[in-house]
């Protein structure tokens, strides 16, 4: 048997071998990853790949390498460059730069990096926000013990819910509407997130109303040069409308379950793949099990070229946010005056729901849910339609008395 150093040495020599076919290879060329940014975090300077989700901390080689690949050059160029740097450190660093996503060959980019194009006038803001902030691991509230959170309100207490000027004119305004005085004043009062339900099955006409209501042209309007542009009972910046809407249906009355997409210019569904699906939204909602007995959860996607085609700065990325906001209220309001159980929810595990709907999580991406069930019965004035450890209590301005 090889002693330890000896193999050592074997496994050194063959590194050292890959490093010069590597740079010697006519062909080698690298480019530093478009998708790197770089920050101070923790007084320690780190370059972070946000669409590989690589980060590293910082060292003077490695900034002077990604520095050099700015544009597509050979390992052998750098060398040349950095004389003061040992070749074999140098090619050491590089292998680990490619490694790392952090630098990326000709031919062998990553799969996804055409795809980022889209992202191109958005960059580096919002698609550093956009792609670092997927997939998080999220700790389900009530996994937090009280003795913890307890702890955590006393180091930090939370901040006022309510803002005054001390030195102010106080006004006071006339009544706010009571919830008998119309139907929408009713729904809008009595919209609430749903954490119970009954375990009934959803008629299928609700669903189609929530979807039209919420996701359906309701018309279209003639713009200068664009053509016709679709309007929706939402809201949306320069109507450009980027959401996409799917069903993850469960127990929806004449609808396999199933996933299905919903056509909003011509109200129909198309039907994506039927699969047993309460595990899978189980998961899709990061392991939110309170929301099992849901009928539908609704899959918010955003098909971001629409919005970047037409605004070329990144603060159009909020309008998608905003939109998605939009959506999610009509589709709520809709819901409780269908005397129906809405929720909405952003801690998804985005890149199981991408892969799920087959979209490529870069040009659409999955932004948020909402869902819903049948009513959970009441248990009098103490039921609380978010679960057990939520009391209603009165609210001052009258404006929740029935
Ligand atoms: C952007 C957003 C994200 C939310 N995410 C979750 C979530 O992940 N899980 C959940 O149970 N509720 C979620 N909610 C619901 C809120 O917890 C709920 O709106 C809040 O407790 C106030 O209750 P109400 O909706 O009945 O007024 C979310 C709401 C919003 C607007």
């Amino acid at each position: 048997m090889r002693s330890t150093s000896s193999a050592q040495k074997t496994a050194a020599v063959s590194r050292k071998k890959r490093n010069l076919r590597f740079v010697r290879s006519r062909n080698a060329q690298l480019r530093r990853s478009a998708n790197v940014v770089c920050y101070w975090k923790d007084n320690q300077l780190i370059y972070h790949n946000y669409l590989s989700g690589v980060r590293i901390a910082a060292s003077p080689l490695c900034t002077l390498i990604l520095d050099f690949f700015g544009r597509w050059r050979r390992p052998a160029e750098l060398i040349k460059s950095l004389s003061r740097f040992s070749a074999s450190s140098v090619l050491r660093e590089v292998g680990r730069l490619c490694r790392l996503s952090l630098l990326e060959e000709r031919g062998k980019e990553h799969p996804r990096s055409g795809s980022m194009r889209a992202w191109a006038a958005w960059s580096p803001e919002a698609s550093f926000f956009h792609f670092a902030t997927k997939d998080v691991k999220y700790r389900l509230e009530s996994e937090m013990s009280r003795h913890e959170l307890k702890q955590e309100i006393r180091v930090h207490p939370q901040p006022a819910f309510f803002k005054r000027y001390r030195d102010a004119a106080d006004m006071p305004l006339p009544p706010v509407p009571q919830a008998r005085e119309s139907e929408f004043v009713r729904t809008v009062y009595e919209r609430r997130t749903w954490r119970e339900f009954s375990r009934g099955q959803l008629p299928l006409e609700k669903l189609a109303q929530l979807l039209g209501m919420t996701w359906g042209v309701t018309g279209y309007v003639e713009v200068d040069l664009l053509g016709r542009v679709p309007l929706k009972t939402s809201p949306s910046g320069g109507a450009r409308h980027p959401g996409e809407v799917y069903v993850a249906a469960l127990k929806v009355q004449g609808l396999r379950e199933g996933l299905y997409h919903y056509c909003g210019d011509v109200h129909r569904l198309e039907r994506i793949r039927e699969a047993p699906m309460r595990r899978r939204t189980q998961a899709y909602l990061s392991g939110q099990w309170w929301y099992a007995d849901a009928a539908a959860v609704f899959l918010m996607t955003a098909v971001f070229p629409r919005n970047s085609w037409k605004y070329g700065y990144s603060r159009a990325y909020r309008s998608v946010l905003l939109d998605a906001g939009h959506l999610c209220q009509t589709f709520c309001l809709t819901a409780t005056w269908l005397g129906l159980a809405p929720f909405c929810t952003m801690a998804l595990s985005d890149s199981l729901i991408e892969s799920d709907l087959g979209i490529d999580g870069i040009t659409e991406s999955v932004l948020y849910a909402a869902g819903v069930g049948l009513r959970a019965r009441g248990g009098g004035e103490e039921f609380c339609p978010g679960g057990r450890e939520m009391k209603p209590v009165k609210c001052s301005t009258g404006a929740n008395d029935r």
